[in-house]
């Protein structure tokens, strides 16, 4: 079917990785093509863990834009177990800083600097909620005895479920969610709690790693789950409830890094993202609740204005190239070689 159309207030993607540098320069045009605003992630080497960081970060991102592109990038601050909760507060009032990232030392690329002990970072915690400031999780464990593919279900129990408990009112975000039970537990839980949703965690399920091989560009963190915790997201982003919103998760590293003998994590989503967003909900027969996953329920959660603009989408099928360049080095897009269903027209 062709020439069938459907107009979105634009969207934003509250979970991306940028990445700096060349690589900076050739990726956030394809999230500025597609999104108005983006939460930017803070994994760097060295990661980005102070404001004086966040903002001069910032001014690479703006400077890396298309011209007349307004784009706008969401900073967040790394926490690491040497956060103070008075740069808490200089974060709360720079403007600029709309979250801080938790990762569990060493749970996925770059998150070495991460916290070994929530418990040790209470007293930071406590500031972010007197000032609302969110906290975004990378929400699995890094117990070695614990099976990777149960990683993030363990860190509902053991840890999701204590800080809910102990900060009440801290807007939390469970983010890249891949399990029925993280989806369970965020539509039944506390309403400063929320969730977002990747579109390859959408699409695929963990056969996608080892089809007629292994394959290295489907492997991420968390990992993918089985086809029931696939569709589990379907239904939860599908459903329309307001704790779920759009989080690509694009994570761009060059070819080499990725097919190697001890490969990274990440895949790229960005140059497709919005597209095939929409191929999951015309799948689903639920292509009216698009518009308010990826553009109402993430600025009514961090308390943002909604976009003004729109953007169009039409049925239609698209190439993706087998390669794009990620600043000079060579990057494999999602779904590389393949088509979309959908394009975004303008
Ligand atoms: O697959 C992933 N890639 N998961 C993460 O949590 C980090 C990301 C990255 O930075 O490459
Ligand atoms: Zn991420």
């Amino acid at each position: 079917m062709t020439d069938f159309r459907i107009q979105l207030t634009r969207p934003d993607d509250w979970h991306l990785h940028v990445r700096d540098g060349q690589m900076l320069e050739s990726v956030v045009p394809d999230s500025a093509r597609q999104f108005a605003r983006a939460i930017i992630m803070p994994n760097l080497k060295p990661p980005v863990a102070t404001v004086v960081q966040a903002l001069e970060y910032r001014k690479r991102i703006l400077m890396a834009l298309p011209e007349g592109s307004e784009f706008q990038p969401l900073m967040t601050l790394y926490l690491t177990e040497q956060t103070t909760p008075e740069e808490i507060r200089a974060a709360a009032d720079s403007g600029h800083i709309h979250a801080v990232k938790y990762y569990p030392a060493g749970a996925t690329t770059n998150a070495a600097s991460g916290v070994g002990d929530i418990r040790r970072v209470f007293p930071v915690l406590e500031q972010m909620q007197q000032h609302g400031l969110p906290l975004l999780m990378h929400g699995e464990v890094t117990d070695p005895e614990v099976d990777v593919f149960d990683r993030e279900a363990v860190f509902i129990e053991r840890e999701l479920d204590m800080l809910v408990q102990e900060f009440p009112g801290l807007p939390m975000v469970l983010e890249h969610i891949t399990t029925r039970a993280a989806v369970e537990y965020v539509q039944d839980g506390p309403d400063k709690l929320a969730a977002t949703v990747t579109a390859h965690h959408l699409l695929l399920n963990r056969n996608a790693i080892f089809q007629g091989g292994l394959r290295p560009h489907h492997y991420c963190l968390p990992l993918l789950k089985r086809e029931q915790h696939r569709q589990a997201l379907v239904g939860a982003v599908t459903s329309g409830n307001a704790r779920f919103f759009l989080g690509t998760d694009s994570a761009p590293h060059p070819r080499g890094a990725k097919e190697s003998d001890c490969g990274c994590a990440g895949i790229y989503t960005a140059r497709n993202a919005l597209e095939l967003y929409a191929e999951v909900f015309d799948e689903a027969g639920a292509l009216d609740r698009l518009e308010a996953f990826a553009a109402f329920h993430g600025p009514d959660f961090y308390g943002m204005p909604r976009n003004s603009g729109t953007i169009e989408l039409e049925r239609t099928e698209a190439e993706i190239p087998e390669t794009v360049d990620f600043g000079g080095q060579v990057g494999v897009p999602f779904r590389a070689g393949g088509r979309t269903r959908w394009r975004l027209v303008g």
